[in-house]
């Protein structure tokens, strides 16, 4: 582990690789995917799966392929696989899967130029990432040399320069550790106006890109002339970092008993800053939190800070605006379940039930945890030490049971409409819990604190959700929930670990027969190119997520069964009829709905179609030799 805490991958040169060679100009479209197929595929060559994968996560070898506890999600027995043959990883606990460009997007939870780009880094191959405008690609790129460096001015403005005195000594007070200011680069912001403009005159950054950063002000004199000023000014600085530690805005904290302007100033929404997405230390706690699948989450970077200095490194922060369903994906990516331990008074406490609800609907389990009237994880840490603010946290409640207590807390004893108020309310938050077994935990959970009888409860929980759901629009399923037809996956299984099948099938199955567009997509593929280990991978690159999750499961699943070529024929022939007989009936499906509203010469049209289409199916139920004339039929 780096300061930056992403493992570290040792660089290597491939022997093959020219490094005199100029880098690789890459074109990414609107999609974010990379056109350029060949350089996808001089990555993929260079990086072994079992390599990337074990300088990640420990594997051991198993049979022919290697195992490991499942880095997405907890386990305690093995059972994440990587087949080096396939050069593909699956999970048969969760349900991750896919190539090695896959595991870097979903471990180091970046996009898939990204992870093209650390994979690229990692075999020594130059590239270079161009997305669809040049113009905005460039601009954020100066954006990040211009925040890192300014975070380093500030930084060392903070450790040396005489006026920086008064954030010295502000934080030799709050006792911070010169250790830890270094960790999270806190710096000093001066109390000039002008500063950054003459900086980045020198520097050879143009005024534009700090506007762009929101690093500087316009305004107008006296004259009506424009002009820029610093936006931070004698202000403590933390530079906001991205997961991969880049620094992408800044907090700056006002010093001193100035009340005139806000405590905490922060980066305005910028190419770089989405506050909506942006967790403090995320990038030094994640590896904590995936490894102990929990994140605690703090109200302030200063309690964040104190509790990395305590050892307690899975804490991360959401930054300058309130809990965002986009903070809770993020946090999802690492964790299956949430502390949370806002301040100790009622503005914590309303954050703390508003995040809960966010936590809640993206299916994490969330606990709070309740300090001393007045408090917040810095003071206690600081005041009582962090043992007894780790025995805080473990003595963190479910949400549910944190919401009834603060929230009954506020309503009179007597007050039956007061105790409606608590019950509606509970029962809005158990409605955003994703799962049907995560809402009734919750919702027994409820009904023995609140003293209702599970079944009251259960009923009031289905009028809420009848309101709920005139308003709601359909959830989309999440990717692992996505169900294949078996039958289209037993077709594109048996060509993929049976390639001699490929021609018995494609001969009457084509590709639009199929209902699934994961399935389609692989049979295409096996269909256009020979359905041969390493291509198969290789031809994923563009693939979405879920179809490349399908090819995972489907090489992890297929064993090494050893069957008769004639009991293989069988099986796909079977298979494959299944899918053209569904096919049919949802032709068949379609004319019946158009029949509704036909003319009546058409009507008579249709019925004729249909009643072929009945004909067909039935034969297609029959077996194989009956169905065949049919298949050859129009095979031409
Ligand atoms: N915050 C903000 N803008 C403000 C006030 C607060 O963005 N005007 C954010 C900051 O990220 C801050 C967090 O909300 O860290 C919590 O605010 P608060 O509890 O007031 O600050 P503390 O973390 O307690 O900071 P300090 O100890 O420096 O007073
Ligand atoms: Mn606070």
């Amino acid at each position: 582990m780096n300061s930056t805490g992403l493992p570290i991958i040792r660089p290597r040169i491939p022997e093959s690789l020219n490094p005199e060679e100029p880098a690789v100009p890459l074109r990414v479209n609107e999609m974010g995917r990379i056109v350029a197929k060949n350089v996808i595929e001089d990555i993929r060559l260079h990086c072994d799966i079992v390599d990337v994968i074990g300088s990640y996560v420990t594997l051991k070898r198993a049979g022919s392929g290697h195992k490991a506890l499942c880095p997405f999600h907890k386990e305690k027995t093995p059972s994440f696989t990587v087949n080096a043959a396939r050069q593909i990883f699956h999970c048969f606990g969760c349900g991750a899967g896919g190539d090695v460009f896959r595991f870097v997007m979903q471990y180091e939870g970046v996009d898939f130029p990204t992870a093209m780009k650390m994979l690229a880094d990692r075999a020594g191959i130059a590239l270079e990432l161009t997305e669809s405008s040049d113009e905005e690609r460039s601009d954020k790129d100066v954006l990040f040399k211009i925040h890192g460096e300014l975070a380093q001015l500030y930084h060392q403005t903070l450790k040396e320069s005489k006026a920086a005195e008064v954030a010295r000594s502000y934080l030799s007070d709050r006792k911070l550790s010169e250790a830890i200011i270094d960790e999270f680069m806190l710096g000093y912001a001066p109390d000039r106006r002008k500063l950054l403009p003459g900086w980045a005159k020198k520097r050879g950054y143009e005024l534009k890109h700090l506007e762009l950063g929101g690093l500087v002000g316009r305004s107008e004199d006296d004259s009506g002339e424009s002009f820029v000023y610093d936006r931070f000014r004698n202000r403590l600085m933390f530079p906001i970092q991205d997961e991969m530690g880049r620094v992408i805005g800044f907090s700056g904290r006002i010093l001193g008993g100035d009340t005139r302007t806000a405590k905490y100033l922060n980066s305005p929404e910028t190419p770089l800053f989405h506050k909506s997405r942006v967790l403090y230390a995320m990038d030094k706690a994640r590896k904590a939190i995936a490894d102990q699948r929990v994140a605690i989450v703090c109200e302030g970077q200063i309690d964040v800070i104190r509790c990395h200095e305590a050892g307690i490194d899975n804490a991360i922060a959401p930054q300058g605006t309130a809990l965002t369903e986009d903070h809770a994906r993020i946090v999802k990516r690492y964790a299956d379940a949430v502390i949370l331990v806002f301040d100790a008074d009622t503005a914590g406490q309303n954050a703390a039930l508003r995040s809960a609800d966010v936590f809640l609907e993206s299916g994490l389990s969330v606990r709070v945890a309740s300090l001393p009237e007045g408090q917040d994880p810095d003071s206690v840490i600081t005041g009582r030490g962090a043992d007894e603010f780790r025995a805080l946290i473990g003595e963190a409640v479910p949400a549910v049971d944190y919401q009834i207590r603060v929230l009954s807390d506020r309503e009179s004893e007597e007050d039956d409409a007061g105790r409606m108020r608590v019950v509606r309310s509970v029962l809005e938050s158990i409605n955003r819990a994703p799962t049907a077994s995560q809402q009734d935990m919750l919702l027994r959970r409820a009904a023995s604190l609140l003293n209702i009888t599970e079944e009251a409860l259960r009923s009031d929980l289905r009028r809420t959700k009848h309101t709920a759901r005139q308003s709601d629009a359909s959830n989309e399923p999440s990717a692992s929930r996505i169900t294949h037809p078996a039958e289209e996956v037993t077709v594109c299984q048996l060509i993929i670990s049976h390639p001699t099948l490929r021609n018995t099938a494609t001969e009457h199955l084509k590709p639009e027969h199929f209902s699934d567009p994961s399935c389609r997509r692989i049979y295409e593929i096996l269909d256009s190119e020979e359905a041969e280990g390493a291509k198969l991978t290789s031809a994923l690159g563009e693939e979405d997520d879920e179809t490349v999750r399908l090819v995972a499961r489907i090489v992890a699943e297929a064993g090494s069964q050893d069957a008769e070529e004639s009991q293989l024929i069988d099986a796909i022939r079977a298979a494959l009829l299944v899918v053209r007989r569904k096919d049919l009936e949802r032709k068949r499906r379609k004319l019946r709905a158009r029949l509704k509203t036909a003319s009546a010469k058409e009507a008579s049209r249709l019925e004729a179609e249909g009643a072929q289409l009945t004909h067909d199916i039935h034969l297609f139920r029959q077996g194989w030799t009956t169905a065949l004339p049919i298949l050859e039929l129009d095979s031409d």
